[in-house]
């Protein structure tokens, strides 16, 4: 595409999303977190708080990770980069709202006024290449990852994830897995269930827990992301990972007879919901699970931290945790990167923060407290809890799957329209007009 072209379709896509955050803003939730820009949380002693555009600190640090479950794994690798680099001083610029709902709308406008933060969060594939790197807004880091000796130290597939034509775009701080579903082990056992491990067994166990009185799944899809993260992994089990690949590549149309069937699922799934899904983020409808008013919860292992570190429960006690249906041996991958951007001022800085979050101390860091693994192969493993050491091991071992929600499947714009589509489907249930907008967004492309 032109890079006019790009601009014109990265402008639509602004005023998109911008007009989402302007929709979700307005709505009250129980427990949601506040949305504020330059939030710094309670160990960012260190840090300015400036907030917003023109930051005056050395190192500006863009992300979405604000409040319960996202913030305590940056502010510990925030603080780690100070004790080590005192005399840099750095802001947390991070704007709430889960997988980047507002964020994502900030950042780009700031990258088109050439206002870039210095590092930014960003999810390895598309959301970096087609968004910042296609627009030529991105550094290449290859000598940074030759210097670094980072090379063969992430898995080949994740390297080619941040990587076009041959340069290296961003350094992976972590993987999340989207395809789990986390569970209140005291709800299972009080009503004698077994964690489900198809479709058929899933509904099954949800008819039980409703009879029961309980709901069977936790959504908040105040923010549209979280339906569309279940549906993806409905297609992953579904499809398999091939296809599913298949799928995302153009290969596969959304009218194919499997298509259709994991619509028909999503749909039966969305019958087990708490009614009130659309006044919830994803923490306050984790919550349902830790409260055991609901039983399950479909959502990336960030919930996991949020589980351990923030409601203080015990993994494999309190809370347990299954592959998402049909999809055990694969694994949904989410990357969070930090790259360098195209003319910030202090490029030194920048790759110190990075040539941090690139290394095992970092990593190890940061990954225990956000609930994710280390991108690393070579992490030290003492550092997880079960949940972090099964995970690391299932990596290892599983067919990877890019997850469409999280930015890897597919473009910003793309990804935009999807969570519309399936935003509408959660209220009308009406799969054949969910298949042909999914497929009609494809064409726009
Ligand atoms: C994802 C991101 C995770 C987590 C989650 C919820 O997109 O990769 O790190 O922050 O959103 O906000």
């Amino acid at each position: 595409m032109k890079k006019g072209m790009l601009w014109i379709g990265l402008l639509g896509l602004i005023m998109m999303m911008a007009a989402c955050g302007a929709e979700n803003s307005g709505t009250e939730s129980g427990g949601e977190e506040e949305q504020e820009t330059g939030e710094t949380g309670e160990s960012g002693g260190s840090q300015e708080a400036s907030g917003g555009n023109g930051s005056e600190a050395d190192l500006e640090i863009f992300s979405w990770w604000t409040g319960a479950g996202e913030e305590a794994g940056l502010n510990a690798l925030i603080d780690l980069f100070q004790e080590e680099h005192p005399d840099i001083t750095v802001e947390n610029a991070a704007v709430a709202g889960g997988a980047g709902t507002n964020a994502k709308a900030v950042l780009a406008t700031r990258m088109q006024g050439n206002d870039p933060p210095s590092t930014f969060q960003v999810h390895a594939g598309e959301e970096l290449n087609q968004s910042w790197v296609a627009a030529d807004k991105m550094e290449p880091l290859n000598d940074f990852y030759e210097e670094e000796g980072l090379m063969d130290k992430f898995p080949g597939e994740l390297i080619d994830m941040v990587s076009q034509d041959g340069n290296i775009y961003s350094v992976p701080v972590n993987i999340h897995r989207g395809n789990v579903i986390f569970y209140n082990m005291s709800v299972f056992e009080e009503n004698g269930l077994e964690p489900p491990s198809t479709f058929e067994e899933f509904m099954e166990v949800a008819d039980e827990l409703q009879a029961a009185g309980v709901t069977p799944l936790a959504l908040g899809d105040k923010e549209a992301w979280t339906a569309t993260q279940i549906f993806e992994n409905i297609l992953l089990g579904t499809l398999g990972p091939e296809d599913y690949q298949a799928l995302w590549d153009g290969e596969i149309a959304f009218d194919d007879e499997r298509v259709v069937e994991a619509a028909e699922t999503f749909k039966q799934m969305l019958g087990y919901v708490n009614e009130d899904h659309a006044s919830r983020n994803w923490q306050d409808s984790a919550q349902l699970v830790s409260e055991g008013e609901a039983a399950m919860i479909n959502m990336g292992d960030w919930a996991k931290g949020y589980f351990s570190n923030d409601l203080e429960m015990e993994v494999n006690e309190d809370f347990g945790y299954f592959a998402f249906p049909e999809t055990e041996g694969n694994f949904m991958v989410i990357s969070d990167t930090f790259g360098l951007p195209s003319g910030v001022e202090n490029e030194d800085q920048v790759k110190q923060f990075l040539a941090l979050l690139g290394s095992v101390e970092g990593q190890d860091t940061f990954n225990p407290l956000k609930g994710s693994i280390p991108a690393r192969v070579d992490a030290d493993e003492s550092n997880y809890d079960e949940y972090g050491t099964d995970t690391i091991e299932d990596f290892r071992e599983a067919s990877l799957a890019p997850s469409l929600a999280h930015g890897s499947a597919a473009s910003e714009g793309y990804l935009t329209k999807a969570n519309q589509a399936v935003n509408i489907f959660v209220t009308q249930g009406d799969t054949e007009r969910l298949l042909q907008s999914l497929e009609s967004a494809r064409s726009q492309e």
